[in-house]
């Protein structure tokens, strides 16, 4: 197998660095549009006929659509949709569809709206006013809307220095302030340099405003830059209509945009329990007892693994579905997939999407033969280069792709009976720009940038000249499609750099110019439906790259290829907060980086924190040193403390999914999402709520044993010692001891945590019998939930779904309780009261002990099948 030495280099290969916004004020000359006849009233809103000004400033980077309509939809109390398109509708909007996004329908107007919309006619503009305290939160009005078939543009006032978060996929603080002030929408393989685009693409964002949230997102697949600038958004896109959706909930809570957001774009999947334990993985595991070594390394320490995972370095050449016969041949890898199930473990493997079109490859002549593969413009097949070499790429809007890829999926699935999915390279990533030419096949070309610069010069241009000498547009598509005059601030620069060319084509004559967004959206939700027939029951794990919004209902999602780096850990935080608000709950960093090699004090720093990422894994890249926890005493140590106090919580972090999956908010939670009304917490992006009641305060500066935090009002209580912290002002930095091994955990008075003996595993974790951690806040208070179901099956015939309150001394449980098999309550602790002395709970009579902090019930055996009543005294 080739030794791939190279990746870093990739990166910055043909990228240009940092990122230089273009002009930015070129549309101030644009005459705009004026409404042009009547508005009509329809079902559900408004429908507005524009028509364009007369006047210069047109034509600025396309061709001018001078009739216009726009939509105006009421859809529910708190969510607007407001599309403008052109009135004969040949511009090409996200599909309705799974692979796009399935719009409700609306059938009549709301009643009772959050919001108001004005609009005025002439030039047309249009604003969204929050009702509750007339907020104007979006304004158009003072800007001249563009529309042309390759470039529309857009501005909204904002308050100057606004607080915004998201729009993504982007490597970058979580408030996104104007120091950076471009922010481009294009899915792109690379290696997360800071403030470019990298894999996924989410045009959405939050703003608080006076303490209040709203949500703005704009459906669009096309490429995209969003400028965020003093007193203004501008959105300038390629392509496509402008489709808004805007979210205004009226107790303006962060949680309740989230809701309504995914309301829309799809609700979190939920996970089974076991996807919640520890993940490890490496690029460059060089055979299976290299595998082995790490899976039993783990056993030794100690330290808890749930789920190894095999990178493609099993692969034949690195050709999916195949086994590299002397390194992992498929008997070992099949052991290994018994060993790991016969020790109540997982094992995932990458698939991705490029396949070789080398000519003996079975799955390459299968797709020939059903005619699933991308075409370029002339019909021929698209060749693009990726690990093993020339590949072709599956056309996810072909008819016939499901039939082939639930063939191959399956069949993949079945033969090492996996647990999992890891599609990669799926936005889509070709190392060629565009296409790497025609006819090229059966051979391993070197990876370009290995290859001295001169070669990498010229092969470059030649690419170029192979791409031009297509046409920069499709046959009966006048637009220029590989270089349109409006250059999005893409990292890769050209729009075809490192992926298929903006001219290839998806089945119905639609050109990767409009659908490149949404490749990796629509391989997440072909590959979850191909899992469900496998196993129906079985919620599926897939884990992907590329993303769009909405993608989360199907998948979970890593951040991609970050770098063992100081900066690195800490972003780690902003970018899986980015995540919880796009709607995809279950997501992670590579725990330690890729890139790069770590060193102990930031490998057992980076465990810490990622013990408690939603989607915790360790991974890195094969040129780098070996990252295993383990291998490092601090790292272990610091590493089963952490896993403890995580699998101490599965039944927090489990209920936390539920919610997630049926409301929508997310697990992780930034405390300005928590408390929307204190600024103090406007560029808190390093201390994170799980929910709504752990807050972690790790350490993600070098050398430091001490590390700063804020506490919203009230009591927290430090998770190991139970000691209390009161908070009156938030605003204050309050100095936590953090030794090496040590990340600052607090539990929110006022909680009650339902929480497992750790084990080593996740299903011995939860063989244990719960344990309610009552923490009470200044009133003597708590209040928590417990979800409970078969931890894995997609029907759930019987659910428990239990509060508990305690209040007076006494403690309930409510609520529903139809799961049959629940473990018992074993034991309870009550923090932050020390005059309690017994308990009576079904006629019988406790004494109680303190202990470490916590006044204890030792023995309780309550049975979780109906509720119940323990008084304390
Ligand atoms: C990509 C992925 C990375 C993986 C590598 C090899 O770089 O982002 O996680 O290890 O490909 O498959």
């Amino acid at each position: 197998m080739r030794t791939v030495s190279h990746i870093l280099v990739a990166v910055a290969a043909f990228s240009i660095s940092g990122v230089v916004a273009q002009n930015y004020d070129v549309s101030s000359s644009a005459p705009g549009y004026a409404i042009k006849g009547k508005v009509h009233k329809t079902r559900s809103g408004l429908e507005i006929p524009l028509e364009l000004n007369d006047g210069d400033g047109v034509d600025l980077y396309g061709k001018t659509i001078r009739d216009l309509v726009v939509n105006v939809d009421f859809e529910t109390a708190d969510r607007l949709h407001v599309k403008i398109g052109d009135k004969d509708e040949k511009q090409i909007p996200v599909p309705d569809h799974a692979y796009g996004l399935e719009r409700p329908k609306t059938r009549k107007p709301a009643k009772k709206l959050n919001y108001d919309f004005k609009y005025t006619e002439n030039p047309f503009g249009f604003q969204v006013i929050r009702k509750v305290d007339k907020e104007v939160i979006f304004d158009t009005s003072d800007y001249p809307l563009v529309f042309e078939d390759q470039y529309l543009e857009l501005s909204t006032a904002v308050p100057n220095d606004a607080n915004l978060y998201g729009i993504g996929e982007v490597t970058a603080p979580f408030r996104r302030n104007n120091e950076q002030n471009v922010t481009t929408v294009f899915a792109r393989d690379a290696g997360t340099p800071f403030y470019e685009n990298i894999y996924g693409a989410h045009p959405y964002y939050n703003e608080i405003r006076k303490g209040k949230a709203h949500g703005v997102f704009l459906l669009n697949a096309h490429g995209m830059d969003v400028f965020f600038s003093e007193g203004r958004v501008t959105y300038k896109v390629i392509g496509g209509v402008l489709e808004f959706y805007f979210f205004v909930p009226k107790d303006g809570k962060p949680n309740s945009v989230l809701e309504k957001y995914t309301d829309l774009v799809g609700k979190p999947f939920m996970p089974a329990m076991w996807m919640l334990g520890w993940h490890h993985c490496r690029y460059g595991f060089k055979n299976i007892s290299h595998v082995n070594w790490a899976v039993d390394g783990y056993a030794k320490a100690n330290i808890p693994l749930e789920t190894i995972w095999v990178d493609i370095d099993y692969m034949d050449h690195m050709k999916d579905f195949t086994f590299d016969e002397i390194n992992f041949p498929e008997e070992s890898m099949v052991a290994l997939s018994e060993k790991m199930h016969a020790n109540n473990q997982r094992m995932i493997t990458m698939v991705d999407p490029a396949l070789s079109n080398n000519d003996s490859y079975l799955p390459y002549e299968h797709g020939k033969e059903m005619d699933v593969f991308m075409k370029n413009s002339d019909g021929s097949e698209y060749i693009g280069q990726v690990w093993p070499g020339f590949t072709v790429f599956p056309d996810w809007w072909h008819p016939n792709v499901t039939e082939y890829w639930d063939y191959w999926i399956i069949d993949w699935m079945k033969k090492l009976d996996l647990d999992g999915l890891w599609i990669d390279m799926n936005e889509p990533a070709s190392f060629c720009l565009g296409s790497c030419g025609d006819g090229k096949a059966n051979t391993d070309p070197p990876l370009q940038w290995e290859l001295p610069e001169e070669d990498q010069i010229r092969i470059h241009a030649e690419e170029e000249a192979a791409l031009k000498a297509r046409g920069v547009s499709i046959p009966g598509d006048d637009r220029n499609l590989l270089y349109p005059n409006y250059a999005i601030n893409s990292g890769g620069g050209n729009l075809s750099e490192r992926t298929a060319p903006m001219t290839s084509l998806h089945h119905g004559g639609i050109s990767h110019y409009d659908y490149h967004n949404l490749y990796g959206h629509a391989e997440c939700s072909l590959t979850r439906n191909s899992l469900l027939k496998y196993k129906p029951d079985e919620r599926p794990f897939i884990l992907t790259r590329s993303s769009f919004s909405g993608s989360g209902q199907y998948v979970g999602h890593w951040t991609g290829d970050n770098h063992s780096s100081w900066a690195k850990l800490k972003n780690s935080i902003a970018e899986i907060f980015n995540f919880q608000m796009f709607g995809i709950a279950y997501s992670g960093a590579d725990v330690c980086g890729f890139f790069d090699n770590a060193t102990e004090t930031l490998c057992t720093r980076w465990m810490e924190i990622g013990a408690f990422y939603p989607f915790a894994r360790n991974h890195n890249t094969l040129v780098a040193s070996h990252q295993e926890p383990f291998l490092w005493e601090r790292t272990a140590e610091a590493s089963r403390r952490a896993l403890a106090v995580r699998y101490a919580l599965l039944p927090y972090y489990y209920t936390l999914f539920e919610e997630a999956h049926r409301v929508g908010t997310g697990v992780w939670r930034p405390l300005i999402f928590a408390h929307p009304e204190v600024d103090a917490f406007l560029d808190n992006d390093v201390q994170t709520l799980v929910g709504t009641d752990i807050l972690l305060t790790p350490v993600v500066e070098e050398n430091a044993t001490s590390v700063e935090g804020q506490f919203p009002e009230g009591i927290w209580y430090d998770w190991y010692t139970y000691e209390s912290h009161v908070s009156t002002s938030p605003e204050e930095k309050v100095t936590l001891e953090a030794e090496m091994e040590h990340i600052p955990v607090h539990i929110r008075g006022g909680a009650i945590l339902p929480l497992k003996t750790p084990a080593y595993l996740v299903k011995d974790t939860y063989a244990s019998p719960y344990t309610l951690l009552v923490a009470l806040d200044q009133d003597g208070e708590a209040e928590g939930r417990l979800y409970i179901d078969d931890q894995h099956s997609v029907q759930q015939p019987a659910t428990s779904d239990i509060t508990f309150s305690y209040k007076r001394g006494v403690l309930r449980a409510k609520g529903k309780f139809d799961y049959a098999d629940a473990e018992k309550v074993g034991t309870i602790k009550i923090v932050g009261a020390d005059d309690l002395t017994t308990a009576s709970y079904n006629g019988k009579k406790f004494d109680l002990e303190s202990k470490d902090g916590a006044i204890v019930l030792e023995g309780a055996d309550i049975e979780l099948t109906c509720g119940f009543t323990v008084k304390f005294r």
